[in-house]
């Protein structure tokens, strides 16, 4: 493994991930490949700037075109797949573009490693493919995979396509099933950075529905390092969850978001539910515990840490909120609720 290409690099996770594996391995050469959606920013990548063993390309990862030219001009070894549309709310609003991304895009990606004969590919995949889960049920790596959403649908059907892959061509494939991500450069249409950016702001916190339902929040360089163990330790062909194996409720989440800034629980207000909303993911995180992985930070602590970096990174939030983003805004949060 020497030269990786870093779908998706420009995003939240996929930019963490480049300055973990550019401050961890010397000897790697990292070209981040992105489209630059709503959601990529190379403000992201700004650390990595004039970094002799970075490089990016602006591409499309359905583009099988450009894709091959970026696998040969780099002399790419490892993919590591992060590219998709993330946002499950938006995936409910309009599918389209998170069938084509996360289900062609990942095909694609797939005959090009094929083709090159690439050493791993690695797929970022999501708890949420396993479904709502009743207390006090965890899922593992084996069960039986039930998306509910278009976002989980998309993200189920590309990890079918990855083992296929494996079984049918023997790529060289390995898949992680990670739990929500918390931290930096978090796009601040997501729970955690909506809830803080508005309560800096004074604006209200619209939880949706009754708040009780549980998310694993985990800190975004934990997951960092579970991709990079799995990626070096991990057994081809396998699965493995991510997370720190301890939920939170979402209304407790928001409040503790105040209290970090000092903000009225006031400014909570209950909205209309997602549909489908899942209630509760919890992982079974014992087989990545048995490669050696154990997450650094517990939920307070990754918490604090992601509250504190949106507070000194105003910079970074603040144009993104404007624009396109305020369409979606009112279309997500002010129609909907009107209607009702
Ligand atoms: P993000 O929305 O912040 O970033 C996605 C990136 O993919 C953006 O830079 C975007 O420009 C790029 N992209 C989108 N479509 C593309 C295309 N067709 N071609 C090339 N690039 C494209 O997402 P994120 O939260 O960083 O998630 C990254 C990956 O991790 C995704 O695969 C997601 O399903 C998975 N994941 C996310 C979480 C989480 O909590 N955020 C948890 C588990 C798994
Ligand atoms: O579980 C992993 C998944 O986590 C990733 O695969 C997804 O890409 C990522 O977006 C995230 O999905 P969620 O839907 O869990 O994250 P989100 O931040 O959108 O919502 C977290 C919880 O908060 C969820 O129960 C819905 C709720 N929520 C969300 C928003 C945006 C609210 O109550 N109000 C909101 O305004």
């Amino acid at each position: 493994m020497k030269n990786i290409l870093v779908t998706g690099g420009a995003g939240f996770i996929g930019s963490n991930f480049v300055h973990h594996l550019l401050g961890k391995h010397a000897g790697y050469n990292i070209v981040v490949f992105d489209k630059l959606t709503y959601a990529g920013r190379l403000e992201n990548l700004k650390p990595a700037e004039g970094n002799p063993r970075f490089a990016f390309v602006r591409g499309d990862i359905c583009d099988a075109g450009a894709v091959t030219a970026s696998i040969r001009e780099h002399s790419i070894d490892t993919i590591v797949n992060f590219a998709a549309e993330t946002h499950v709310d938006r995936s409910i609003m309009e599918s389209d573009a998170v069938v084509k991304t996360n289900v062609n895009g990942a095909h694609v990606l797939l005959e090009a490693a094929r083709e090159f004969e690439i050493e791993r590919f690695h797929q970022i995949s999501t708890d949420e493919v396993y479904g709502a889960i009743p207390a006090p049920n965890r899922s593992k790596e084996g069960d039986p995979l039930e998306p509910r959403s278009p976002y989980s649908a998309s993200k189920a059907g590309a990890e079918h396509l990855v083992y296929a892959y494996f079984v049918t061509y023997g790529l060289p494939v390995t898949t992680t099933r990670g739990s929500n991500n918390i931290g930096p450069y978090h796009y601040p249409e997501k729970a955690v950075p909506l809830f803080t950016t508005n309560a800096i702001d004074n604006q209200p916190l619209p939880i949706y529905g009754d708040g009780k339902q549980m998310r694993d929040y985990q800190y975004v360089l934990d997951h960092c390092e579970a991709i990079d163990l799995v990626l070096h330790h991990g057994q081809l062909g396998e699965i493995y969850n991510v997370g720190t194996g301890v939920e939170t409720h979402n209304i407790d989440m928001a409040r503790k978001i105040l209290d970090s800034l000092g903000k009225p629980h006031s400014l909570i207000t209950h909205v209309v539910d997602r549909a489908g909303h899942d209630r509760r993911y919890a992982l079974d995180i014992s087989k990545l515990r048995a490669l050696g992985w154990t997450p650094s930070h517990n939920f307070d602590q990754a918490l604090e840490l992601t509250v504190r970096w949106f507070v000194e990174n105003e910079w970074w939030w603040r144009p993104i909120k404007t624009g396109e983003y305020l369409d979606y805004y009112r279309k997500q949060y002010v129609e909907r609720a009107v209607a009702n």
